[in-house]
């Protein structure tokens, strides 16, 4: 009998742009994924598992249970759809076309600062957090639109922020501090880009320090990690902060699998809320951002679920959201202390507060857009 399949077969011509859009970001040379995918002869191995990763939605990676974000990578329904029937069809290859490249390979950066001099991360004993000066001063005013902090050695870079340190400011090794933070990197965070007419400041006089979590990876290795910045040619219309609310004070007991803690705040003024970034550590399990309006009304911003402490991911708003003053912003976090959190360090322990893997921390970064040139410190005073 004639095959009826007159449809045309689907070939990784069709497949390429999914890829690009979607994957690249990751699976290309020097990023975190860890086989590119840009051409055929790259991907024709992996087809099979393409089609596992994105039918079950492990890839790529995303955690909101709700909420509309806009950078949600998620593939449509037609997408997988497309990338199904390709591997059904035995992944051939059709027409060739040239790779059209990833947006974020193609920016243009004003500024690339690298650690001056390499830490050496032991092959198993974890280091403490590290804190480097980048080799910066600044004469005048800068304003950041886009940052992107790249690990030295990836496989090692737990997790980073960079604080603004203001002229004769001293920043605390470890625990809270009220400095300004310019970027934070985790794995899977593609380079922070802030809307249009918005950017965050670093005052004239201002230092730039990053602090680095480097977690062993079985094998001693070097690392000198960098960071780039995108200037805007002038003042912005707004700036934008990052805040957090966090608890340093709670104790998940032993064995307990489903341990809960709440931290809020009451915010001074008004401000646009861009981004939320949630932050634990190997017992986390999931993670909530609620608004509590000044009239009482309670929304749910953000939940994170399951919370997975090897993706974490900054949630940008598809539409910023306006907080009025007196707004309350809470943040909630669930840990799984339970043996049977595959990941739990020690289900025997009682868990407090500490910055290495073992221990938990307990933070909501948010980004928010103020009026004109407000500090942080002025934010909340006013
Ligand atoms: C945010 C970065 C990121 C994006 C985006 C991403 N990947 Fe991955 N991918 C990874 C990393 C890192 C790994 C290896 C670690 C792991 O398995 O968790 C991986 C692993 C994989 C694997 C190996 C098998 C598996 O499922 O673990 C496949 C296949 C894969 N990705 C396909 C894709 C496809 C197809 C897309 C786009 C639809 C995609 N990935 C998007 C980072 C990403």
């Amino acid at each position: 009998m004639m095959s009826l399949a007159l449809a045309a077969v689907v070939t990784f011509r069709d497949i390429q742009p999914i890829l690009e859009r979607r994957c690249l970001s990751c699976h290309r040379a020097g990023e975190i994924g860890r086989m590119p995918l840009v051409t055929y002869s790259q991907a024709r191995p992996w087809a099979k598992a393409i089609r596992e990763a994105v039918l079950s939605r492990r890839m790529p990676p995303w955690f909101a249970a709700s909420g509309s974000f806009a950078n949600d990578p998620r593939l449509t329904a037609a997408e997988i759809g497309a990338i199904s029937d390709w591997v059904a069809s035995g992944a051939p290859e059709g027409e060739r076309r040239g790779v059209v490249p990833s947006p974020a390979a193609g920016r243009e950066w004003d500024l690339t600062l690298t650690m001056p001099k390499p830490v050496l991360v032991p092959a198993r004993e974890e280091l403490e957090y590290q804190l480097v000066d980048l080799p910066a001063s600044f004469a005048e005013d800068r304003w950041v639109t886009a940052a992107e902090v790249r690990p030295g050695a990836r496989g090692v870079v737990h997790h980073a922020v960079v604080y603004v340190r203001e002229a004769g400011q001293p920043l605390p090794r470890h625990g809270p501090t009220k400095a300004d933070i310019l970027a934070v990197y985790a794995p899977g965070q593609p380079p922070m880009t802030l809307p249009e007419g918005m950017a965050k400041k670093i005052p004239a006089g201002a230092a730039l320090a990053m602090q680095i979590h480097y977690t062993p990876n079985g094998k001693a290795v070097e690392d000198r990690t960098s960071l780039r910045l995108a200037f805007a040619p002038k003042p912005p219309a707004r700036r934008v902060l990052t805040l957090q609310i966090a608890s340093t004070d709670f104790r998940i007991p032993p064995g307990e699998p489903n341990h809960r803690e709440s931290a809020s705040g009451t915010l001074p003024n008004d401000a646009l809320l861009l981004s939320m970034f949630p932050h634990l550590h190997l017992r986390g399990k999931a993670f909530e951002y609620t608004l509590v309006e000044p009239g009482g009304r309670v929304e749910t911003l953000l939940r994170v679920a399951p919370y997975d402490f090897y993706w974490q991911l900054n949630y940008v708003l598809a539409r910023p959201r306006t907080l009025l003053k007196g707004s309350r912003l809470r943040v909630t976090a669930w840990w799984d202390n339970s043996p049977n959190n595959p990941r739990n360090p020690d289900p025997l322990a009682e868990v407090s507060y500490g910055e290495p893997s073992k221990d938990e921390m307990m933070v909501g970064f948010f980004d928010v857009a103020v009026e004109g040139d407000v500090s942080k410190e002025e934010f909340f005073r006013r």
